[in-house]
């Protein structure tokens, strides 16, 4: 991981490795041990991981088949529950991340990815070579949001 500390990997992980990271980033008026969203257990659901040298986990994502929300289609994957340590922030472990996710969907057949992407990320999946599409709409509880997507060539 380029401009990451030494010693990073990104790794495949079980959905409870990163659950405490994804819950404090972005659910942190939750309880740690409450599931975040539908199919964060499920078999097919994959979760990437970016782990320090002693293991602790500095990044989380994951992405699952799922159809987009306005036009699906078949080949839509949904990518979900994108967390980085508020400290660690910046050095490409996103990225990293998002990589591996987009590696993984292209590897099961992924044509798209989407997701709802927060307000603040948009930037982020932008650099990444996502696009904006529509209207910001706000989630209740959780704030604005835009539906982002990406053609896997
Ligand atoms: C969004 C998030 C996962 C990005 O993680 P990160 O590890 O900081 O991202 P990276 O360092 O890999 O960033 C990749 C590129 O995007 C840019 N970027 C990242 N966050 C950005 C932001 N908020 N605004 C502008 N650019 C941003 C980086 O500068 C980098 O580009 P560069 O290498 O050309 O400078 C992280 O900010 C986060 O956890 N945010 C809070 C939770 C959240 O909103 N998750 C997404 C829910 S949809």
């Amino acid at each position: 991981v380029s401009g990451a500390p030494a010693g990073v990997r990104v790794l495949a992980v079980g959905a409870d490795t990163g659950q405490a990271l994804r819950m404090s980033v972005l659910r942190p008026w939750q309880s740690p041990g409450e599931s975040m969203y539908a199919r964060e257990g499920d078999r097919e659901t994959a979760h990437y991981a970016v782990l320090g040298e002693d293991g602790t986990v500095l990044a989380v994502g994951s992405v699952m088949e799922e159809g987009h929300p306005r036009e699906p289609r078949a080949g839509d994957w949904r990518v979900r529950g994108m967390a980085t340590d508020p400290a660690l922030r910046r050095r490409g472990l996103g990225r990293a991340v998002l990589s591996a996710l987009e590696a993984h969907a292209r590897g099961h057949g992924g044509r798209r990815l989407w997701c709802n992407a927060r307000t603040g990320a948009r930037a982020f999946y932008e650099r990444e070579g996502w696009s904006t599409e529509g209207e910001e709409f706000e989630i209740e509880g959780i704030g604005p949001h835009f539906v982002m997507a990406k053609t896997l060539r």
